[in-house]
């Protein structure tokens, strides 16, 4: 990441070139929402194949499921989250601008460093009202704000025609609890054997009061979560936490590429913890808004199975074959934002390369939404256009592959440096005599002769 990088110069570039769309833009768009535009959606589905290539395939603890985004409104009763998912809420008595209160004093406390340095973390919702007032915090547009108070973020529709309480449904606050709702019913029907996970990616929803963190933080976004389950008296829930913090940290380092000097481990205090955790760490990146959550790990003891057990009347126990003993199993649970490990590659990738008077994406080449572009140096001679498309073809059966015959090849590879396109091959006069193309590389500009017929073997080791 450079680092001069704002918020806004990210903004821009993913608009421009087609990652993140504000959503409902005819129509003034719509708060905290974003669309994935065609370089987006290739780079949301290369992060969500890699997690669960590394999270689910290969292991043999691991198994996934895909559950529906409406479950029975007593899953969220039983989960704690419609008494206790709440953010802090105060309004601006002038713009009626809803805002949260911690967002304000830590903005606040951003601008007035060393004046009352509390940790925002740890107030609750009364002592962030005896903050505000204190030191008369206004909302951005400077005005009075109304008092704090809990406001439950989760999303409330209605099944069929007739409103009401009995058709009332939430839009799931979290996958997690479309696992613990399974948990039984994948013991059930597959041969795992604890210690095990649950894997799950998919949308969840929060009405989030937010204001300008991009795809950070939005009303719908996805999640990656694992509920891993083990008998604690077999296995010491210190170990297998660190041991998910480890294979947590060597995915964002190792298989994203990420800039370690950008990432930390946060505890949570013990007020800012959830309701149904005994010990929670965010592991953070430096943000251009700073640092902030991009995976959390969480040790929910066995809360979860035993609500769900004590609000279905269903046993949800494990049965240790060996011993005949049933019992309930306790979880940790990592849970990564997939939306916030896009926002993290665009800013860890983000580099002005003033020498050459470029933007470059510097993606690890197989997370690049396009691994090679494929360019005719004249698009009006057919038969080089003709052999460009014979090699294009060719690549789409190795990679994603893109095509540009339009302008200048500087203005081309200047494009295709802005995406992130690791190799640019241009189909010459050459190439028509000695069947070799100019591959040339995104981070060096350096270009040499590759022949056709050792192309793919040549992209193969460079992209990894
Ligand atoms: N399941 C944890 C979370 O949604 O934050």
């Amino acid at each position: 990441m450079s680092e001069e990088l704002t918020l806004e110069t990210l903004v821009a570039l993913a608009k421009r070139r087609g990652f993140v769309y504000p959503t409902s833009e005819i129509y003034g768009g719509l708060a905290s929402s974003y669309d994935y535009g065609p370089l987006g959606v290739e780079l949301l589905r290369n992060i969500r194949s890699l997690w669960w290539r590394e999270m689910v395939n290969k292991r043999f603890d691991m198994v996934g499921i895909d559950s529906q985004i409406l479950l029975h409104p007593q899953t969220w009763v039983a989960s704690g989250h419609v008494s206790s998912f709440t953010d802090p809420l105060v309004e601006d008595k002038v713009t009626n601008q809803r805002y949260r209160a911690d967002h304000l004093i830590e903005a606040w406390i951003a601008q007035n460093a060393g004046v009352d340095d509390v940790v925002v973390e740890e107030l609750t919702v009364p002592e962030m009202a005896e903050f505000i007032a204190k030191h008369q915090i206004t909302s951005p547009d400077g005005n009075e704000v109304t008092p704090p108070r809990e406001f439950n973020i989760l999303f409330e529709t209605a099944i069929g025609v007739i409103a009401g309480e009995k058709s009332k449904v939430y839009l799931r606050g979290e996958t997690a609890q479309g696992i613990f709702s399974n948990f039984k019913q994948v013991l059930d029907s597959t041969r795992v054997k604890l210690p095990f996970g649950i894997a799950q990616i998919g949308k969840s929803f929060r009405n989030e009061i937010t204001t300008g963190q991009f795809v950070f933080r939005t009303l719908e976004f996805e999640q990656a979560e694992i509920e891993y389950f083990f008998d604690p008296r077999e296995t010491d829930w210190r170990d297998l936490f660190a041991q998910w913090q480890a294979a947590m940290w060597s995915f964002v380092v190792d298989k994203l590429g990420v800039n370690p000097d950008n990432l930390r481990w946060r505890q949570h205090t013990d007020k800012e913890r959830s309701h149904y955790s005994e010990d929670t760490y965010d592991l953070d990146y430096n943000f251009p808004f700073g640092f902030k959550e991009l995976w959390g790990i969480a040790y929910r003891t066995d809360y979860d199975l035993r609500q769900h057990i004590e609000h279905s009347g269903k046993k949800l126990e494990y049965l240790n074959q060996t011993s005949g003993e049933r019992f309930v199993p306790h979880v940790i649970e990592p849970a990564l934002g997939i939306n916030r490990v896009f926002l993290m590659l665009l800013a860890d990738a983000y580099w002005e390369d003033t020498a050459n008077n470029r933007t470059v994406l510097r993606f690890k080449p197989s997370l690049a939404p396009y691994k090679v572009a494929v360019f005719p140096l004249l698009k009006n001679k057919p038969d080089l256009v003709a052999k460009a498309e014979a090699i294009f073809a060719d690549l789409t059966d190795h990679f994603a592959t893109t095509w540009d015959e339009r302008g200048n090849i500087g203005k081309r590879y200047y494009y295709q440096d802005e995406i992130g396109t690791p190799f640019c091959v241009t189909v010459d006069f050459d190439t028509l005599a000695d069947n070799t193309v100019t591959v040339r590389d995104r981070d060096t500009t350096e270009q040499v002769r590759v022949n056709v017929d050792q192309l793919v073997t040549y992209l193969r080791e460079q992209i990894g």
